[in-house]
This record gives C-alpha cells, sequence and structure tokens, in this order.
C-alpha cells in the first residue's frame, strides 16, 4: 500500500468516533435522488428540482450539519447561505486559472469543497481536496452524492501530508491556510515539491498593511483566532515565495475583507463566531485584541521548469 492509501484507511476510522458515528448515520439513512448538478450566481445548485421526492430527508440532514461554514450551496430549492460568501474570493481567482480543462488540482484546507465544486464546472481532471474536520469531510458528501460529479474527491488529509506527494499536481489552492501553521516557508516548499514543473498555486491568506516585509507574530489571540502564527504584509508573503524559489508571483487580490463575505446566518447561527466579533467595535480597523485588522491576500506562484 502507498502512504496515501494507508493514511485513508487509517482516517477512515475517525467515522467510529462518537460524532463521526452520528454524522455517518445522518448521511448513510439518505435515501437515493437523482442527482443534478449545476452553478447559478455564485451557488452551487444540487438536488434535481423536478423531482423532489426525498428532498425532506436530504434538508433534514443538511440542517444536521450546521455549521456551514463556506458557500453558498443550494440544495433542491433550499438556500445554504453558508457563513463566508466563498463565491466572492472565487470571483477573484477565476479570471487568472488560465485554461485548466484536464488538470489535476489540489485544494489544501479545502472545508466542504465549495471550490472543488468549481473546479468540476471547468472540466478539470481531477480536483482533490483535503481537510482533516469530520464535520467539513459530511458536507462534502452530502452535496457530492447530490451533484453525481466524477471528478472531485475529498480524502481527511493535512498540510503536513501534502510533501508527500512528488511533482503530482498541475494547480495547488492553499488558501485561508498560511497563517495556521507555524512555518509559512515550510508550506510553500511542501507545496513546491508537490507540483509539477510549471505548475502553479494560488496563496491566500489574511494579512495586514504595510509597505514593509514583515509579519506580525501574535502573543496571544488574533481576532478571536487562536491558532495564529504569521500574519503578513503583502511584501512579506511575496518575500516567503521567492525564498521559496518559486518564480512569476502575481499579486492577484488585496482586499478589504467585509461583511458581505464573511458573517453569521442561519446556516452559521450563534454561538459560531464570525468577522464582526473579532474587530473592535469602535474601530473597526483594529482586532478586538487591538492588532491591524485582517485584509485578504492572494498571490499566484510558479514552480519553475515549465516549458
Ligand atoms: C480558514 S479555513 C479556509 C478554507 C478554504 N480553503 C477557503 O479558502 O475558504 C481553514 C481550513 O483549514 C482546515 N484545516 C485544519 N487543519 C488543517 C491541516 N492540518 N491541514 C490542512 N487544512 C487544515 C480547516 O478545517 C479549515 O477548513
Amino acid at each position: 500500500m502507498t502512504f496515501f492509501e494507508e493514511l485513508r484507511q487509517e482516517r477512515k476510522q475517525w467515522w467510529s468516533r462518537k460524532d463521526g458515528q452520528r454524522l455517518r448515520a445522518s448521511l448513510d439513512s439518505l435515501p437515493e435522488i437523482e442527482s443534478s448538478f449545476h452553478v447559478e450566481a455564485g451557488r452551487v445548485c444540487v438536488g434535481n428540482t423536478s423531482n423532489k421526492n426525498h428532498k425532506d430527508q436530504w434538508l433534514e440532514s443538511a440542517k444536521n450539519l450546521i455549521p456551514w461554514k463556506k458557500g453558498p450551496f443550494q440544495l433542491f430549492d433550499q438556500h445554504i447561505d453558508a457563513e463566508w460568501r466563498s463565491d466572492l474570493k472565487w470571483d477573484r481567482l477565476a479570471p487568472h486559472l488560465g485554461n485548466i480543462e484536464g488538470a489535476q488540482v489540489l485544494d489544501i484546507g479545502c472545508n466542504n469543497g465549495y471550490f472543488l465544486f468549481r473546479l468540476a464546472e471547468l472540466k478539470v481532471a481531477m480536483a482533490h481536496g483535503i481537510d482533516p474536520v469530520l464535520p467539513f469531510a459530511a458536507q462534502f458528501e452530502l452535496i457530492h452524492r447530490a451533484s453525481g460529479l466524477k471528478n472531485i474527491k475529498f480524502d481527511l488529509f493535512g498540510m503536513e501530508h501534502v510533501d508527500k506527494w512528488s511533482e503530482k499536481w498541475d494547480m495547488i489552492f492553499h488558501m485561508g491556510i498560511i497563517y495556521h501553521h507555524r512555518s509559512p516557508v515550510h508550506q510553500l516548499l511542501a507545496i513546491r515539491e508537490a507540483l509539477k514543473p510549471g505548475g502553479v498555486a494560488f496563496i491566500e491568506t489574511i494579512g495586514i498593511p504595510g509597505e514593509d516585509s514583515s509579519a506580525l507574530f501574535p502573543p496571544d489571540r488574533y481576532a478571536r483566532m487562536g491558532n495564529v502564527w504569521f500574519v503578513p504584509t503583502l511584501s512579506c508573503l511575496m518575500n516567503w515565495a521567492e525564498k521559496a524559489k518559486f518564480i512569476n508571483i502575481q499579486v492577484i487580490a488585496d482586499t478589504d475583507l467585509t461583511q458581505e463575505e464573511q458573517r453569521l446566518t442561519p446556516w452559521c447561527p450563534p454561538p459560531s463566531q464570525s468577522l464582526t466579533d473579532g474587530l473592535d467595535p469602535l474601530d473597526p480597523s483594529k482586532t478586538i485584541e487591538g492588532h491591524p485588522a485582517p485584509r485578504r491576500f492572494m498571490i499566484k506562484i510558479e514552480k519553475k521548469g515549465g516549458k
């Protein structure tokens, strides 16, 4: 067995844990439905609206999987309005994808796989999402089953496994991940190893304003998040990529993070927290801890060796 086959077997056992059993039961009891898939105004729509047999059971199961952090999805005629409007991030990214028909794409930390569904529409050979969080795997499975798509898949793997792939991927998405891990440059080196020569990666992150190449290393929380290590300026992010020996480093986005993009909704209700909870209510240019408020940066980078 290969490393990844063994890891897949090991991670399968997570479904036997207490929380896993609850999620499994909710998914396994779902009746078969006629699959359907399309994207409309940024919404990933699944479940055939002209054949609504079993709709109530499917919606009940989707409700059992609350909170939905990424979306939007539509299941039959029900809009699943997630905390994040991931379609807005997609709109920033999509014009820079180029022709990816037939490509092998990896999405690291894919959450429930919203971007995988958007990639499927572009006829990639395979969009493979990895994320080690079981409730997100369950959300992916529900939407995936209703979609009937064959060119996307999900595994409960993590960033720490990426360098086990060597020259495998044409494209890698690494979005909303770099600041959650303690070594930004090692992550970029792992991505470089996993990309084919000439392959490209999109690195998206929260960041702080400033012209200098520096990163905030919050002593405690950042915008109430406990697992934040380095929050770079844009110039620092580009410098990390350059030091990891990427070429053709392009800035794709440098934007404010707004409540249009991230907010609580009925599908991600309290006690989940969202953007406004992390900012100073009297001065939204600062986090609640007094650090600069997050911006969103995205860069496109290329591995040397392409034609
Ligand atoms: C801020 S979200 C970003 C989600 C998505 N990539 C996006 O841009 O909207 C961070 C994601 O990283 C996932 N994650 C947690 N631990 C991870 C790990 N070790 N490796 C990769 N992803 C991880 C979380 O489950 C979560 O879905």
